[in-house]
């Protein structure tokens, strides 16, 4: 299936219905490792609302849900590297399981830069689930990375709350881009 968005062509490269999958695989894991341990999800924005909606549909202990806004494309289709801090967390973390919520990691950059700036407000612990990885973009290792999605090649995607020029965020897929 083959889509537009703004001025470049993408198609299907992971359906729903394998998202969907996937999710409850990764939910019912993080339910297993964290019994009896009532974390917080901290889904980071925008791009991981869906992801944030449908993990924790699928969770069967009880959590917190909170996000925070960071930026890093700014309209491109590679990272800048430069990370725009847009909103902050507004629970207090210390002493708490803490699992920040991503819709994918490129160059680990976002993440490794968000997960210094929590770890002194001292949560017990801070854990990474992703939806989406590319592991031949990764330039910064995170060792709090534990969650993830499916592995893709490095190439620009958007679908399923990714964007592009803030197009694309409703699609109901990972869609790739072609061309
Ligand atoms: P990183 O800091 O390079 O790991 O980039 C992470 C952020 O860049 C993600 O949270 C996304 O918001 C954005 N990003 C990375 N790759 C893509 C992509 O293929 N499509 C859309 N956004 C992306
Ligand atoms: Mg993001």
């Amino acid at each position: 299936m083959k889509t537009r968005v703004a001025d470049l062509d993408f198609e299907l490269l992971i359906p729903y219905e394998q998202l969907e999958k996937r999710i409850r695989e990764i939910a019912k894991q993080i339910g297993e490792d964290f019994e009896g341990r009532s974390p917080i999800i901290a889904g980071i924005l925008t791009g991981s609302f869906l992801f944030v909606a449908d993990l924790v549909k699928n969770l069967d202990i009880p959590v917190e849900v909170t996000f925070t806004k960071l930026a890093s494309y700014f309209g491109g289709t590679a990272s800048t590297r430069k990370i725009r801090d847009d909103f902050d967390l507004t629970i207090d973390i210390k002493g708490r399981h803490l699992i920040l919520v991503e819709d994918i990691v490129d160059t680990g950059n976002t993440l490794h830069y968000l997960v210094d700036k929590l770890r002194v407000r001292e949560p017990a612990t801070i854990t990474v689930c992703t939806l989406l990885l590319k592991p031949n973009a990764i330039e910064v290792s995170i060792e709090e990375l534990k969650y993830v999605g499916f592995e893709i090649d490095n190439q620009f995607v958007v679908g399923y709350g990714l964007d592009y020029r803030e197009q694309g965020r409703s699609l109901m897929g990972i869609y790739q881009r072609v061309g």
